[in-house]
């Protein structure tokens, strides 16, 4: 047994050597060269790694550069610990593997980009309105409406288009989670924007769905690609009409309109998830002003007024929306009347939709900023608002090694991308970046670039 650990030990050490060799031998060319042969497939999910001190023999370094290279390569989620195990390759998704996983724990980076969050300063404070809400119960029993009539009147009045049901659910994510429950079975053809938001690809290949992705250009889905989608007969569409994630790009008005065109010649349901709302900076293009009957339209809340909140509106088309109302009275029946109250004192609270349309000018600020420093290092990014953008790469593994080899963390592009990721990209969160663009650019772009600019040994 023991003699069996040695040799595979020796054996790892050996291709780990010859990946160093024409690098340097720092802690990061060590990160580097090991976070390639993980991306490269060389390296299993499960494969056991030498210890650190038998590594730092083999390749004549320190321990402390061993140890070095592997807290990187933990923090960018490529390989792990377990006790009992020591140091081991982390499961990576393989070719277009879509599970989607948030890579570390929260506080490891310096600069952390993986998250996809909003900016805790920029949401508006609820301290003044939970004083308001006085000492007595909103609702008193189960049988009361699900959603408070006030708070429906409100939205009804926001809505882009006049929705034949309107209801309130927790979030975005949990109105599709819902939806695709209620309207997806086994085998059924379901359309999604490629790259689309990760765990959404997730929930559809959960229900056994066959999902096919359809790309953006600067202006929305491109509308050959759909039209081919169309043939298929597919039950559903699931796009996000503005400041999408993770590329940042929003649906014009015209290009609203060419796919509403497509889309009435067929049966297909249309789910927009507008999960950025107020804070997307874009105007809203909904699919709804054409197909009404057709379109269920998802309001998130989570961006603009913070994500604990948990609440998003679906308004709609009646079919879908009140299956889902039919099916959630057999579980919870309701989203909490009382967050339901703090959110309808933020809807109408003299002041916040200022605040919330500042919030939008500072994301989109943000984001520009750092496209246009990006811009200076010769990398391109489309025009989009939002909390995101979708940073082209030469090796998404390598990528996120050498981020993470300075502190700073990305998302992984790949779980955003259906069927094959042949287009390597990381998601960079720039929604609490406020300062330092160009440093920040300057090593996006040396990620970026680091495993096209730099040659190991095949
Ligand atoms: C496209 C998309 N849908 C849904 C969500 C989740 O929204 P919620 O917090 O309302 O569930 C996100 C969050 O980033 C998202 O980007």
């Amino acid at each position: 047994m023991q003699t069996d650990d040695c040799s595979e030990q020796t054996s790892v050490e050996l291709r780990i050597a010859a990946a160093v060799a024409d690098t340097d031998r720092t802690p990061v060319g060590i990160a580097r060269a090991v976070g390639l042969l993980v991306s490269r497939g060389e390296f299993v999910g499960g494969e056991r790694l030498p210890t650190v001190r038998s590594l730092a023999g083999a390749l004549e370094v320190s321990p402390t550069s061993i140890a070095e290279a592997w807290s990187a390569l933990k923090r960018s989620g490529t390989i792990g610990t377990d006790g009992r195990r020591g140091t081991f390759v982390r499961e990576q998704p393989s070719d277009g593997g879509r599970v989607w996983r948030v890579p570390v724990e929260s506080g490891v980076y310096d600069v952390d980009l993986s998250t996809g969050t909003p900016d805790p300063a920029l949401l508006p404070s609820i301290g003044t309105i939970l004083r308001t809400l006085g000492a007595e119960p909103i609702v008193t029993s189960y049988l009361d409406r699900p959603v408070l009539e006030e708070l429906e009147l409100e939205l009804t009045g926001r809505w882009p288009f006049v929705p034949e049901r309107l209801t309130v659910v927790n979030g975005a994510l949990d109105a599709v989670d819902r939806l695709v429950a209620s309207l997806v079975g086994m085998g059924d053809r379901v359309v999604v924007e490629n790259p689309t938001f990760a765990p959404i690809g997730d929930l559809l290949e959960r229900a056994g769905a066959e999902v096919i992705g359809v790309r953006l250009d600067d202006e929305g889905i491109m509308v050959d690609e759909l039209a081919d989608a169309l043939a298929l007969e597919p039950g559903l569409l699931i796009l996000q009409p503005r400041a999408h994630n993770p590329t940042g790009i929003s649906m014009t008005a015209e290009r609203a309109q060419s796919l509403a065109q497509l889309l009435s010649d067929t049966d297909t349901i249309i789910i927009e998830d507008d999960h950025s709302g107020a804070v997307a900076d874009a105007e809203l293009h909904s699919l709804g002003t054409y197909l009404p009957h057709r379109v269920v339209h998802i309001h998130s809340f989570s961006k603009a007024y913070g994500p604990d909140l948990r609440l998003a509106a679906v308004g709609g088309s009646a079919m879908p929306i009140d299956q889902l109302v039919r099916r959630r009275q057999l579980g919870p029946s309701w989203s909490s009347r009382l967050l339901q109250a703090i959110l309808l004192r933020l809807l109408t609270a003299p002041g916040v939709d200022e605040l919330l349309a500042r919030a939008a000018r500072t994301y989109s600020d943000r984001r520009r900023r750092l496209s246009r420093a990006l811009k200076e290092n010769g990398i391109e990014i489309g025009f989009g608002t939002g909390l995101n953008l979708w940073l082209p790469v030469h090796n998404e593994q390598w990528a996120l090694v050498a981020l993470a080899t300075r502190g700073i963390g990305a998302a992984p592009g790949s779980p955003f991308q259906i069927g094959r990721a042949d287009s390597p990209h990381l998601r960079i969160t720039t929604a609490r970046v406020e300062d330092r663009f160009e440093e920040l650019a300057d090593h996006l772009a040396d990620a970026a670039v680091a495993a096209g600019g730099r040659s190991l040994p095949a």
